[in-house]
């Protein structure tokens, strides 16, 4: 299975300019590679993005959606306007979202949109450095699991691709609090066997976990290493082209 590398820009850079610039150093370096590469810049710079990546590898992903397909939701944007434009993955429930008011509930209400509108959801779930002090980071993932795949079917989840981003270890790059590999990798085959146990085992061998926080260039590998670790969801990083891209072509 190729891995699947995906970019979160979160709301960076600050120019359209700077955005264009990157996109075309991206396409430029992502040719075959063995990974498949998905990059989700922020909403404005979407429709510039798919001008350029209409052609080449890289497929195109968003950084959340709502729920409604359209009406009176100001400020929002839709599965389907995504769709529109050539998006295929939309990132859901990230922890930063969270901390401002999202909650499993509605990433559920939101995921069915994404799949509704064919596109692939990028779950992330994650517990808290707090969650983690207490002993409660494998209760934390299975409340939040449990709380999405509730409202879905079988079907719907073997759809989506998971990420499992550790709160504590996300933007830590910068003072070395990554999360050790062995641990991301234990809570991804707890991810899966959660998976198993709601789609069947087939489904929690195979879909999509990845691993996201404080991923970079010397430790992606380590990750990567790993078959259960199905990819990575790169967020500083991925702003620095050559880094993302060497990432992104890593032999593993
Ligand atoms: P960093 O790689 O900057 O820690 O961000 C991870 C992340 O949140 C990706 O979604």
């Amino acid at each position: 299975m190729k891995k699947l590398i995906i970019a979160n820009w979160k709301m960076n850079p600050s120019t359209l300019r700077e955005a264009r610039r990157m996109f075309l150093a991206l396409k430029a370096g992502v040719k075959s590679n063995k990974s498949e590469v998905v990059v989700c810049p922020p909403f404005v710079y979407l429709a510039a993005a798919t001008e350029v990546f209409k052609s080449g590898k890289i497929r195109l992903g968003a950084q959340d959606c709502f729920w409604a397909e359209n009406g009176p939701y100001t400020g929002e944007v839709s599965a389907s306007m995504l769709k529109s434009i050539g998006v295929k993955y939309v990132i859901l429930g990230h922890s930063e979202k969270r901390a401002m008011g999202e909650n499993s509930e509605t990433v559920g209400k939101k995921i069915k949109a994404v799949l509704k509108s064919n596109l692939t959801p990028v779950v992330c779930v994650g517990e808290t450095a707090e969650q983690k002090q207490k002993g409660d980071a494998f209760a934390a993932l299975e409340e939040q699991a449990e709380t999405i795949f509730g409202g879905l079917s079988g079907q719907q989840i073997k759809n989506i691709v998971m990420a499992y981003e550790p709160v504590w270890a996300i933007s830590t790059a910068a003072n070395s609090r990554s999360c050790p590999p062995d641990e991301a990798l234990t809570a991804i085959l707890f991810l899966r066997k959660l998976l198993a146990k709601t789609a069947g085992p087939k489904a929690g061998q195979t879909l999509p976990v990845l691993y996201g926080g404080s991923v970079d260039e010397s430790n992606a590998d380590d990750y990567l290493r790993n078959e259960a670790v199905s990819g990575l969801l790169a967020g500083g990083v991925s702003l620095n082209v050559k880094k993302f891209l060497k990432i992104s072509q890593s032999k593993v």
